[in-house]
């Protein structure tokens, strides 16, 4: 490693890494890469303890962001923790982790998760309502952490629900279809409307719990549902920019492309009907 002039460290084929870099540990040119607004992402094939959970997201494409938007020995939070994927790629960059899931037994299968790879020191995952997000973390002594990022993929409203091919396929083999039954599954809301509130009441006590200029990620999509589309990545968008006192700023979309998806014959000869092979990656920053 050479010191290159001023603040910058030579780290070869990575690029130079500016010593006042406020933001995170990447060298200018991974900098740059990271902010182009599209990916695709091919994930390695799942193992067997993870296809229980209906709807993960690969650690790989996590730890691109968490990379980004922290520096090492950050702390990072997921409020929708499923199976731990968030704890999981933090820890194995050197950050530490906070996650919280309402599903007893994806609790389970997260906890053992990490105590598999050995981060039990780093990454904290809790079984409760992120509806009392504030209440947990101060139950359990994390009341004076001010957490530097937060990524998290809420449910897609009730979209489990939904009889689609993919649901059909995972009964078949006797998967989970849906998150829970709990009534405080924010996935098993009915109303639109209702939904977006409570996810928005969840995202008021991560901005309570954010350190200032922190960052949020929420992976989510539009739905598509009775023959009309719900714009609920928009709406997500938009309902946390007017949140008073607590509103999230929005600074940019990133839409991960899943090339990878076969294509559906859907509404053909009669009327349009997408294969929506894409989800998007809204990036909020909290102002104050
Ligand atoms: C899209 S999944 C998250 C998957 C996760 N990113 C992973 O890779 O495993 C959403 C999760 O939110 C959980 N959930 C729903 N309502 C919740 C609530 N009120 N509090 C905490 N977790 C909740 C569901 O049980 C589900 O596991």
């Amino acid at each position: 490693m050479n010191k290159g002039k001023n603040s910058f460290v030579d780290l070869g084929s990575r690029g130079r890494l500016n010593k006042n870099n406020k933001l995170n540990d990447l060298t200018g040119k991974e900098w740059l890469k990271f902010t182009k607004s599209w990916f695709i992402h091919r994930p390695p094939r799942r193992k067997e303890d993870e296809i229980l959970h209906p709807a993960k997201f690969p650690e790989s494409l996590v730890e691109e962001f968490i990379k980004f938007f922290t520096k090492k020995n950050g702390w990072v939070l997921d409020p929708f923790m499923g199976t731990g994927s968030t704890l999981i790629s933090a820890a194995g960059i050197n950050r530490k982790s906070v996650g919280i899931e309402l599903s007893k037994n994806y609790f389970r299968s997260s906890s053992k998760r990490i105590s598999k790879r050995g981060f039990e020191k780093s990454a904290f995952p809790f079984n409760g309502d992120s509806l009392h997000l504030k209440e947990l973390l101060s139950k359990n002594g994390y009341e004076k952490i001010h957490f530097d990022y937060t990524i998290t993929s809420p449910p897609y409203w009730n979209q489990l629900m939904r009889n689609s091919l993919r649901q059909k396929n995972r009964k078949e083999k006797g998967l989970d279809t849906k998150y829970s039954i709990n009534k405080n599954d924010i996935g098993n809301i009915n109303s639109y409307e209702e939904f977006l509130e409570k996810q928005a009441q969840v995202f008021d006590q991560v901005y309570d719990v954010t350190k200032s200029n922190g960052y949020l990620t929420i992976i989510t999509n539009n739905v598509y549902f009775e023959g009309r589309l719900y714009p609920l990545a928009f709406d997500t968008a938009i309902s946390l920019t007017k949140r008073g006192e607590k509103s999230w700023v929005l600074k940019d979309e990133k839409i991960w492309l899943q090339d990878d998806k076969k294509l559906i014959a859907l509404g053909v000869n009669n009327a349009w009907v997408g294969n929506r092979h894409h989800q998007y990656c809204l990036i909020f920053r909290k102002e104050k």
